[in-house]
């Protein structure tokens, strides 16, 4: 059977109150749940961020920055665990719409060196797909043979899958409508970039760079330069706001959508 999987992913932002800390967005999830299973994509893997989950632990702990003291140990298992927490309810609620999802954990497939992810157990998630399952993972804290450890954020597994999975497309649902000249929660005069090829993304990247700001892996501007190598292998990516309703299903479903759509040009 021909593996050619969708990748999805979906922020924190929209999954979870960044607000509040461990607080999901259950309203979200359960509408995001009933897009996905509206759209009845053959075959597509699931990867969820985490928001007012993980984030606020991993920084509290310095898990990115990798292994420095004792103590972070037990800060790494309470991140996991956080985030094991929101991927159960992200779960139930696409069982809920009787989908085959199973929950898949980055900490014991996956292995990075100095942030970056070496290699993947990938054999379970093949023969998910091939048997109709959806497969959802998330960012997670893993181990990393340069740092001990890691934060892995679920954009760079979602262009990895992508890459090594020769997928279709690659969504990144966020919580703004796409990638912006300049930040729109600031800047007025901000304008959506419907549309961009990997050389406007490298002309762009040192303002990239700059605006790599926001939260521990990276924020819009992390997303583009995570995404570039899939879109060098021609894997077309877009970037859609999952917070307005309908988004995600017409992006699933290859409909035309706002946002932003990175091609190899
Ligand atoms: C972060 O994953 C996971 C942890 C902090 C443990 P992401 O980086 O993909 O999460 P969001 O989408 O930005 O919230």
């Amino acid at each position: 059977m021909v593996i050619k999987p969708a990748v999805l992913k979906l922020g924190g932002s929209v999954i979870t109150n960044k607000r509040e800390p461990m607080t999901p967005n259950m309203p979200e999830i359960e509408r995001l749940s009933r897009e996905i299973a509206r759209a009845k994509v053959s075959q597509l893997i699931l990867i969820h961020g985490g928001g007012s989950y993980g984030h606020p632990l991993a920084e509290q702990y310095a898990l990115k920055e990798g292994y420095k003291e004792q103590t972070q140990l037990v800060g790494f298992s309470k991140t996991h665990q956080a985030m094991v927490a929101l991927n159960k309810l992200v779960v139930d609620a696409l069982i809920r719409q009787n989908m085959a999802a199973v929950g898949l954990q980055p900490s014991s497939l996956v292995v990075t060196s100095s942030g970056r992810i070496r290699s993947i157990e990938e054999q379970p998630l093949r023969n998910m797909l091939e048997m109709g399952f959806l497969p959802v993972f998330y960012g997670d804290a893993v181990l990393d043979s340069d740092l001990g450890f890691t934060i892995l954020s679920g954009d760079q597994l979602a262009a990895f899958l992508a890459v090594q999975l020769g997928a279709s497309k690659i969504i990144l649902g966020a919580d703004v409508d796409g990638l912006y000249t300049s930040d729109p929660k600031s800047d007025p005069s901000a304008r959506l970039i419907r549309r961009a090829t990997l050389s406007d993304l490298r002309n762009m990247e040192h303002e990239i760079e700059k605006a790599r700001v926001t939260d521990v892996t990276g924020g819009m501007a992390g997303k583009m330069l995570e995404l570039m190598p899939a879109v060098g292998k021609k894997i077309s990516a877009l970037i859609v706001n999952a917070a307005t309703p309908n988004n995600i299903y017409k992006a699933l479903k290859g409909e035309r959508v706002i946002g932003t759509t990175i091609v190899k040009g």
